[in-house]
């Protein structure tokens, strides 16, 4: 089969759906990944009727169940994965106390701590798990992690980073997390043909980010470029728009 096969999670909304999007309108079919079929369907809908190859498929990232019918479903259809995108993700409300502020880490509750870790570190790790031997058959496997900035040790320690003051330490740690499985699984595959890398989209205006500044139409660009980065193309990195992050 010729034509590249895409997976988004997440993508019913958010930067997710205009991922699915942008990948659709560059030939590629892209599979839906959403924990609602309402939903899913939903974005399906909205973007066939947009011209686009595009299919829902049920992915609840904290349904671990969900994961390995989603490679078997793909494995039967496909019989490959040629990108995947680990992009969906959660930032808990109860990061903020009643008056708005950030809960610091010396007050973060332990549940608040491993229900972030549970869907944006543990159960992304076995999203990848199942679907990895199917990216192994692509004769280009790209796989895409969607970090933060707030992940970035290095712009957390830095007084004078625009992050420096926005201590969210669940959201932020997960993402941290995240990103040092990003470095390990690049190094197991660095003697293959997939490439994976770790993005920040930037401050994207979408559900989870009001305050946003940029459009989810940028937002997705770094997504869309790691996930069609050339054969000469970089791995094990942590990017947004082009740009290395520190770690
Ligand atoms: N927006 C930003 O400024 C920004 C900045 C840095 C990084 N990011 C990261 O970018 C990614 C996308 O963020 P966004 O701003 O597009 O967020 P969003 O608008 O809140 O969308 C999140 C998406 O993830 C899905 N999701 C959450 N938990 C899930 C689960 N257990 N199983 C399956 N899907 C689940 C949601 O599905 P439902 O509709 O079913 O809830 C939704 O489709 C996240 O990983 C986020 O951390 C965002």
């Amino acid at each position: 089969m010729s034509q590249k096969i895409a997976l988004v999670t997440g993508a019913n909304r958010g930067i997710g759906f205009e991922t699915a999007r942008q990948l659709g309108k560059q030939g590629i079919k892209v599979l839906i990944g959403a924990r609602s079929e309402k939903k899913g369907k939903e974005a399906e809908a909205t973007l066939k009727a947009e011209g686009l190859d595009v299919e829902y498929i049920n992915i609840d990232v904290d349904n671990t169940e969900t994961h390995a019918a989603a490679a078997k479903e793909i494995e039967d259809k496909y019989g490959k994965l040629d990108i995947l995108i680990n992009n969906a993700g959660i930032f808990l409300a109860e990061e903020f106390d009643a008056d708005g502020g950030m809960v610091p880490a010396s007050k973060t509750s332990q549940e608040t701590f491993r229900k972030t870790f549970d869907t944006n570190f543990f159960n992304t790790i076995d999203v990848t798990q199942n679907l990895l031997p199917l990216v192994k058959r692509s004769d280009a496997g790209r796989i895409v992690f969607l970090s933060s900035g707030l992940g970035s040790l290095g712009l957390h320690s830095d007084p004078s980073s625009p992050i420096y003051n926005y201590k969210v330490p669940a959201y932020n740690i997960s993402k941290t997390a995240l990103n040092g499985y990003v470095v390990h699984l690049a190094h197991e595959l660095r003697d293959t043909n997939i490439k994976v890398n770790t993005a920040h989209p930037g401050s994207v205006v979408t559900d989870m980010n009001a305050n946003g500044d940029i459009p989810v139409e940028e937002g997705a660009k770094t997504s869309v470029d790691l996930a069609t980065l050339p054969a000469d193309g970089y791995s094990g990195k942590f990017i947004h728009l082009g740009q290395e992050l520190p770690w």
